[in-house]
């Protein structure tokens, strides 16, 4: 099947990838292999998108320096930048 979406740029981490115009930033990071957004701090266990709804707060990212976003409610913007709680970890 044909990806008929743009790809733009945005920076993850830190890192300039390509993702789809117009999805949710869940989306874009799932796409992108991200599966955790952040880091529980208690357990210290990676969270990610759960309810997809904006309901369960387990997607929360930052975007362009703004905090606790929740990436399925967000939609992708060209230059966005999109930070994960967990980048310390993986070395980014
Ligand atoms: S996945 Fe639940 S608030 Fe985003």
């Amino acid at each position: 099947m044909a990806d008929a979406a743009p790809r733009v740029p945005v920076t993850l981490d830190g890192r300039r990838v390509l993702v789809r115009s117009g999805t949710s930033v869940a989306a874009a990071l799932l796409e992108q292999g991200h599966w955790n957004f952040r880091v529980n701090r208690v357990s210290g266990q990676g969270r990610g998108p759960y309810c997809g709804m904006g309901v369960c707060l387990e997607c929360e990212v930052t975007v362009n320096e703004r905090t606790h976003v929740r990436a399925c409610l967000e939609r992708v913007c060209e230059g966005m930048r999109i930070g994960t709680g967990t980048a310390e970890e993986e070395g980014t």
